[in-house]
């Protein structure tokens, strides 16, 4: 699928209407910091979503309208001990509720793990908790024009090493390398 427009349609930090009318979803989720605003930005060409050199920026859930037929969801980061704003517990309580409480439309969950960083033990938790609400999710490994080739292959390979039978696809937003695989993989 190509994407052709895309619209900021509302910021919530409570379940909302919107999110049940049926459009099909697809949720973006990883440790805060690690990029899945700035994922967004690329996969629409647009500066839709606001992103931050500073963790903790995304705060509610983001709603684009994608080609007037898909959202892309936005989650707020977990793991940033100093959340601000409307707090950290809260924002633990809206990840949790939107992904494994609702019963939305949700098409594809993009997980996304900073290449640099690996598997933190967040990261294997919220994996975990995908597997177990058996999620339809892809794993997306962020920023990888910040590391070397030998840095590379050796996190691609523990990553997948942890995953299993899950596909990893690796990316930059910077570079915008990696992003045709992972726009065929999120529509497939
Ligand atoms: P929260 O909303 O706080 O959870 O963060 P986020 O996951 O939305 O991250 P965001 O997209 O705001 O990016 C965080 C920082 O990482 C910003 O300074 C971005 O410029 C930087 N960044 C994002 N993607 C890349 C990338 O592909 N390469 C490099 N080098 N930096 C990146
Ligand atoms: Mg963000």
């Amino acid at each position: 699928m190509k994407i052709t427009s895309a619209k900021f349609i509302k910021g919530i930090v409570e379940d909302d209407a919107l999110l049940s009318d049926g459009t099909p979803q697809i949720a973006f989720i990883g440790r805060s910091n690690v990029g899945k605003s700035s994922l967004i930005n690329v996969l629409t060409n647009s500066s839709i979503s606001r992103t931050s050199s500073s963790p903790g920026s995304t705060q509610q859930i983001n709603i684009f309208s994608i080609n007037d037929s898909v959202y892309f969801v936005d989650l707020p980061g977990y793991g940033f001990a100093r959340a601000s704003g409307i707090g950290r517990q809260k924002i633990g309580d809206l990840i949790d509720s939107y992904l494994f409480h609702a019963t939305y439309n949700q098409k594809k969950v993009v997980l996304i793990i900073d290449a640099n960083v690996g598997m933190t033990d967040k990261d294997l938790s919220m994996f975990q908790e995908l597997e177990n609400h058996q999620k339809n999710f892809v794993i997306a490994l962020s920023k990888i024009d910040k590391m070397t080739q030998s840095e590379f292959h050796k996190k691609i390979h523990e990553v997948k090493n942890m995953v299993g039978d899950h596909n990893v696809i690796p990316f930059s937003s910077k570079k915008r390398t990696g992003i045709d695989n992972l726009v065929n993989e999120i529509f497939n």
